[in-house]
């Protein structure tokens, strides 16, 4: 099936993307693999008629928002992301009456029509840079309140005005499971994303974004290497680093919506089994700008 599918796309003139969670198989069969901002910026600057993103809605309709002339699929349609579900339109407006003279930040984790009432967007990797190239000092952070709070740490100049989302999945992890973890693991190299609760993140040595950690796991000489994001960073790492030992922090760190896509999925776009993603007009002409900003912005 990889063979078959690798030799569709090329025929099709079609880009596979994978985010870091896909599961190995499917990242095997990707062009590209690389965190929320990296996949933006992909999908923005290839020259393919369909863009195949194995991930979840959100990165898929970003693809779609960058490039709304390429047809672009999400391999498995009812993948979606619980945080980004958290804020509505509504909610932005009601911030924004509240605190007229702040900036809306929108995490790239949200619904296109959440981006089309905000001024910018952010990924992980792009978060702190943003803020503090924003004209405004009040910011209003939507949806995620952990990557929210970090980013008012790096920018003490900005007032960061919250909301109450979060991932369930970075969530969960506890202070006690990192403090567990590190006791387990003393001479571990701590990297955690930064969609986990402040009292978790006071732990790590590094902060960052899926490749972020990545990047930074292979820099460093430590033997051992603790990890606290979702599993699949996880799994690359201890393929690629085979003589470092990879643990994860938390038994249970996985992103059931990550792992829903699977190689079938992927052939299934490119035999016309899928539909492609569409977004309506005016939506999608106000949530551009905000991705386009983003990039302008972080890139
Ligand atoms: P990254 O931008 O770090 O890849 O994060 C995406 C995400 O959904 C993390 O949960
Ligand atoms: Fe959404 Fe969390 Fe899954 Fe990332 S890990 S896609 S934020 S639910």
């Amino acid at each position: 099936m990889h063979e078959e599918i690798r030799s569709l796309a090329k025929r099709k003139n079609a880009l596979i993307l994978a985010h870091y969670y896909q599961t190995l198989d499917v990242q095997s069969v990707a062009d590209e693999v690389g965190d929320s901002f990296a996949l933006a910026k992909y999908a923005r600057e290839t020259d393919a008629d369909i863009v195949i993103l194995c991930g979840v809605r959100f990165m898929a309709e970003s693809a779609k928002l960058l490039s709304p002339l390429k047809t672009v699929y999400l391999p498995a349609p009812n993948a979606g992301c619980p945080m980004a579900d958290m804020v509505t339109p509504d909610d932005v407006l009601m911030l924004r009456a509240e605190h007229p003279d702040a900036a809306v930040v929108c995490y790239v984790n949200s619904g296109a029509d959440v981006k089309a009432v905000s001024d910018v967007c952010c990924t992980s990797s792009s978060a702190v840079k943003i803020v503090n190239a924003m004209r405004e000092r009040e910011i209003i952070f939507v949806p995620d309140r952990n990557l929210g709070a970090y980013v008012a740490k790096q920018c003490p100049e900005k007032r960061v005005i919250l909301f109450d989302g979060f991932c369930p999945t970075h969530h969960r992890i506890s202070e006690q499971d990192v403090i567990d973890a590190i006791e387990q693991h003393p001479d571990a190299y701590v990297l955690i994303h930064p969609e986990c609760r402040e009292e978790v993140l006071r732990h790590a040595h590094f902060i960052g974004s899926t490749k972020g950690i990545i990047d930074a796991a292979k820099r460093s000489d430590r033997e051992e290497l603790l990890i606290g994001t979702e599993i699949g960073v996880q799994e690359i790492l201890m393929r690629d680093l085979p003589d470092k030992r990879v643990y994860s922090i938390g038994s249970t760190f996985t992103c059931p919506n990550m792992k829903r896509t699977r190689p079938e999925d992927v052939l299934a776009c490119l035999i016309g089994e899928r539909e492609a993603i569409t977004l309506p007009n005016d939506i999608a002409r106000d949530a551009r700008l905000t991705l386009e900003r983003m990039i302008e912005l972080g890139g």
